[in-house]
């Protein structure tokens, strides 16, 4: 459904990519694993259309790179950034609301609701009030909203308690029971090995493991290198 074919990025004259190559297949959970500044965020921000680069990126036979981040959206890939991204002065409702496309998806305001109930009860608080980890779930659920077939969320569990972070597991099957693709940004092996069916690891700019978490799991050696801090 999504196929990457080196990718190469650059923030000015800095060349931070070099050739990343995966794909996603329809209905997968894709870890996309790595230490801070392996390149994970800006492979995300490539396939989006948000960084300088080269390379190919297919989604369902068709090029992306060189369309525009709202083209990309509206072709069904959602996309959770790593900070934060609400309007903190609209309330939870509105914030949704924005999300929302024209026709009816697969996702209820509902659906929302019974996924995080917290944000239920602050439906109608300013957005900008709500914590850290709230704010991670609303700006996800605006996303949802858009009805993507792939979402890419970067780093949900940053930055959460040890408890949140099962919720995180939890919402992530729960999408994928829904059909939607999921490319998981992480640090954190553990939850990429609880629900990911592949797992990728970056190091430098590149991609240096693709295989299943049992594999990744028995590689000693390439947890040791790229992983373990
Ligand atoms: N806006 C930026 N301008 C210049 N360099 C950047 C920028 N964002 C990231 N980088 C650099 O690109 C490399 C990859 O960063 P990033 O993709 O954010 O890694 P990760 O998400 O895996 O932590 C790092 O060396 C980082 O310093
Ligand atoms: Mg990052």
């Amino acid at each position: 459904m999504l196929t990457v074919q080196d990718l190469h990025a650059y923030y000015g004259k800095s060349h931070v990519l070099h050739g990343v190559s995966f794909a996603v297949a329809p209905g997968e959970i894709v870890a996309l694993l790595g230490r801070n500044g392996s390149g994970r965020s800006t492979t995300v921000k490539a396939i989006m259309g948000l960084v300088e680069g080269a390379g190919s990126v297919r989604w369902k036979g068709r090029e992306l790179r060189g369309r525009k981040a709202f083209e990309i959206a509206q072709a069904g890939i959602g996309y959770v950034p790593e900070n934060r991204d609400i309007f903190p002065t609209l309330t939870v409702q509105q914030n949704l609301l924005l999300g929302c496309k024209r026709k009816p998806g697969r996702w209820s305001f509902d659906d929302m609701y019974r996924l995080f109930p917290r944000l239920q009860e602050r439906n109608h608080t300013e957005a900008g009030v709500l914590s850290g980890g709230e704010q991670q779930m609303l700006t996800l659920c605006r996303t949802l909203m858009g009805d993507p077939e792939l979402i890419m969320v970067d780093e949900p569990t940053e930055g959460l308690a040890p408890k949140i972070v099962e919720r995180v597991a939890d919402y992530l099957r729960e999408l994928k029971q829904r059909g939607l693709a999921v490319l998981l940004v992480e640090q954190k092996l553990t939850i990429a090995l609880e629900v990911a069916d592949r797992c990728l690891v970056m190091g430098h700019g590149q991609i240096v493991f693709d295989g299943t978490p049992a594999a990744l799991r028995a590689d000693a050696a390439i947890r040791k290198e790229w992983l373990e801090v």
